[in-house]
């Protein structure tokens, strides 16, 4: 039905899906000329994000979703099933691919490659009422989104993610994860985040690369030398103020399972997508909701009890932010804003790399 090419063409562009920390991690299958399934893998056993392999599962919906867009450009409707038995560690898609002449493309199709994470600070012109519904309308049934926009919404935010990036920066079992994924001195990385998409300047970057090499020297450095100020300025609470706004996409009722956070990873590409198709750009805000869904879980993630009791209270504020209660289950959270793209950007393996060996 579809030759070997298109579907290389089409996963070619797939893979330009987002992932937490761009850790890809989906391999690829070309089953029969109608049939594609991706072998999808998760990184909770060394990154403290993956909270239950859920950060894994939403890239597994962002990589679906941006498969069938791109499909729709070669005129194919693509569906997909998670196969049934494959494990949540190891879950399998098939998707399936069905001709249908006169197949509009999708209007986010020329989307799919340039949009990127924009880690630094944007401009605070509000949204236009047409941007806000489209960003409103783009994750579809099942959703809602919640904007935080005038400027005591932003400081509050600010707040909260000044104090969670504290957290994070503290907490021993996060140290290896950002070691492990920034890749330092460059502007691409295929694999990982580059350097100088982190969002901070040179000589932090550099101070940064010198004390991450160490826990020691990390330990030492924020409790004598305020190690924590300089990052989280420049990390977190600038860019918190310098955005249109805060966007946050609440589902009708808390994910679980799989499936329900594969949906909710459609839900954040659509958003993601659609933002970029208005003249957005976008960074993903997902720590204090993954700290939270750890807190409110009740499953300890450190062996440090002060970064419990923190992630705890964390959850609280973000709950009095938004007006709701402990049980809210929450998708995806991120600020969005006018700005110049990026001119660092986390790249991807090829289609060869990414393919399962002998496909
Ligand atoms: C589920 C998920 C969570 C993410 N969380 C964050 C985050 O908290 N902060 C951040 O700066 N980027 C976050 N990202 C963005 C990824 O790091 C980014 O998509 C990846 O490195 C690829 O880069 P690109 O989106 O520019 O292509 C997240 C992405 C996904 C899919």
């Amino acid at each position: 039905m579809a030759s070997r090419d298109t579907l290389l063409k089409i996963l070619d562009l797939a893979r330009w899906a987002p992932s937490g920390d761009n850790t890809q991690p989906w391999r690829f299958e070309i089953v029969a000329d109608d049939h594609l399934a991706i072998h999808g893998h998760d990184t909770r056993e060394w990154c403290l994000y993956d909270f239950n392999g859920h950060a894994s599962h939403m890239a597994h919906g962002a990589l679906l979703e941006t498969l069938r867009i791109a499909a729709t450009g070669e005129g194919l409707a693509a569906t997909w099933a998670l196969r049934a038995g494959a494990g949540d560690k190891a879950p399998v898609f098939d998707v399936r691919l069905a001709a249908q002449p006169g197949l509009a493309a999708d209007p986010l199709l020329p989307f799919i490659e340039s949009r990127v994470v924009q880690r630094r600070p944007m401009r605070t012109t509000p949204l236009s009422a047409a941007q806000r519904a489209a960003l409103a309308a783009a994750p579809g049934p099942g959703y809602a989104v919640r904007f935080f926009e005038s400027g005591a919404e932003r400081r509050r935010v600010a707040g909260l993610l000044w104090r969670n990036a504290y957290l994070r920066l503290t907490c021993p079992e996060a140290y290896p994860v950002h070691k492990e994924i920034i890749e330092w001195r460059t502007r691409f990385s295929k694999d990982r985040i580059p350097e100088q998409a982190v969002g901070v300047d040179g000589a932090t970057a550099r101070l940064m690369e010198w004390v991450m090499a160490s826990w020691g020297r990390v330990q030492f450095f924020n409790k004598y030398l305020g190690g924590t100020i300089a990052p989280r300025v420049q990390l977190d609470y600038i860019p918190a103020l310098a955005c249109a706004a805060h966007v946050l996409i609440v589902p009708d009722r808390p994910a679980q399972g799989v499936e329900a956070h594969v949906r909710g990873g459609i839900a954040m590409q659509r958003l993601w997508l659609t933002a970029a198709a208005v003249g957005l750009h976008l960074q993903p805000e997902m720590t204090p909701l993954i700290f939270r869904w750890y807190a409110r879980a009740g499953q300890t993630f450190s062996a440090v009890p002060a970064i419990a009791a923190g992630a705890l209270a964390l959850a609280g504020e973000f709950e009095r932010i938004g007006g709701f209660g402990p049980d809210q289950g929450l998708t995806f959270f991120c600020r969005v804003g006018v700005s110049d793209a990026p001119r660092s950007r986390s790249l991807r393996k090829s289609v060869e790399e990414l393919m399962l060996p002998g496909r």
